[in-house]
């Protein structure tokens, strides 16, 4: 599997150690989209390289990581394909996965502490979309359908 990740300016040091930290844990290659950089960043661009790079199929997923998640996560869900998921707990995370095939994961270096994203993480790896029931309802996210709705 291939995950690619992206950060802005204050995420920088968490980025790297989560980096790390999926690497050294998963068969995954980690492609890393963010700044190197703790000069500003605007966290747009990080989040367009990353859903761009999901859509593409250049990676299978991507992690976005600001400092709350929000930003980009709301900038991520503005590409068509894209569900990307913000959250600061691993239930959320699993379920995100199980019921809404999230493709993306964002949370916050200022809300999030490193272990807890950790776990956050874990979850997000391991689980699996189950489809079924769920299906219809992400059928009925795509643009396309949303003004039958
Ligand atoms: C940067 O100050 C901050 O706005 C950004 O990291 C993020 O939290 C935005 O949602």
């Amino acid at each position: 599997m291939k995950i690619g990740i992206g950060n802005d300016h204050v995420a920088l040091e968490y980025k790297l150690r989560l980096k790390e930290y999926i690497e050294e844990k998963y068969d995954i290659e980690v492609i890393d989209y963010g700044t190197s950089s703790t000069k500003r960043f605007d966290y747009p661009i990080s989040a367009q390289r990353v859903s761009q790079a999901v859509i593409n199929h250049e990676v299978d997923r991507g992690i976005l990581i600001c400092g709350t998640g929000v930003g980009m996560g709301i900038a991520a869900n503005k590409y068509p394909g894209i569900r990307c998921v913000t959250c600061s707990e691993p239930y959320s995370a699993k379920l995100s996965r199980e019921h809404n095939n999230s493709n993306v994961l964002s949370f916050g270096s200022r809300v999030v502490g490193i272990e807890v994203a950790k776990m956050i993480i874990d979850e997000w790896i391991q689980a699996e979309y189950e489809g079924g029931r769920h299906q219809k309802r992400l059928d009925m996210l795509e643009s396309h359908n949303l003004s039958k709705l």
